[in-house]
């Protein structure tokens, strides 16, 4: 099993004094420290600056939450991908469904974003997954399918190759409802395929899943075979939480390297 990677998504939440303690914390942990995990944290962009002088010299890599689909110009209160470059970050989430779902983004739009990021140095981490509804009617595979296809046509090959892809089911989302491990999987291996289809030298990008991990649920998820790492929501807002999950990703027992 390859080595996992971990990804704290902070959304809207905190302080600048209160994040920055959380950031230490994180920083400080010594797995982190040894790198024997891949781990970041997208934090507000407001937060951004402090974050990067934290974290300088650190394991620990930055993100952020969202980034414009255009490259500069009149497009009022947006920060653009290259903009963020300037600050070291290194991950940036496009497509989240709180994204899709407040702010009206199409798949074309996330497609753009995730171009965006790539051209800027920045791995875009493109959210997909069904809503409660589509699941039950059946069309689960085929929405996620239709949300990683738009992001594909806007990449070539070479460039698909360098993003990371976030099964989460929205139905999952801050509800304590995860996923099971086995309903997890099964999605995974489906965008595995699809992206195998595309080319085979995209069959190894991450995948990782997202949507109510917690420590009690991140090991089952960890040892399925298509489960590259976790996007974590409201369990990365504490230090020890967070670095539970991250713990159990490092374990040599569940990822040997
Ligand atoms: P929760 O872990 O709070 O369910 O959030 C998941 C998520 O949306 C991460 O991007």
């Amino acid at each position: 099993m390859a080595r996992k990677l971990i990804v704290g998504n902070w959304k809207m939440n905190g302080t600048l004094v209160s994040n920055t303690r959380l950031l230490r914390e994180i920083r400080d942990d010594s797995t982190i420290q040894a790198s024997q995990i891949d781990a970041a944290v997208c934090v507000p962009f407001l937060h951004v600056p402090e974050a990067q002088v934290i974290l300088m010299d650190s394991a620990l890599r930055l993100g952020v939450q969202d980034i414009s689909a255009f490259r500069d110009g009149a497009f009022t209160g947006e920060i653009s991908a290259d903009m963020a470059g300037e600050f070291g970050v290194q991950y940036a989430v496009v497509g989240h469904s709180e994204r899709r779902i407040y702010h009206g983004e199409t798949p074309k739009t996330v497609g753009e974003k995730a171009l965006r990021a790539i051209e800027a140095g920045i791995t875009p981490v493109v959210c997909v997954g069904e809503t409660q509804q589509e699941r039950e009617s059946g069309c689960a595979r085929e929405t996620v399918e239709i949300q990683l296809v738009a992001a594909l046509d806007s990449l070539t090959t070479d460039q698909a190759r360098g993003l990371v892809l976030a099964y989460e089911p929205v139905w999952a989302i801050g509800t304590g409802r995860s996923a099971s491990a086995q309903q997890a999987q099964e999605m995974h291996g489906f965008l595995r395929e699809v992206l195998r289809s595309r080319a085979e030298s995209l069959a190894s990008v991450t995948i990782l899943y997202g949507g109510s991990v917690k420590p009690s649920t991140a090991a089952e998820l960890f040892a399925q075979d298509d489960i590259d790492g976790a996007l974590v929501g409201g369990a990365s807002l504490e230090a020890a939480q967070f670095l539970d999950i991250v713990h159990l990703a490092a374990s040599p027992a569940v990822a040997p390297m």
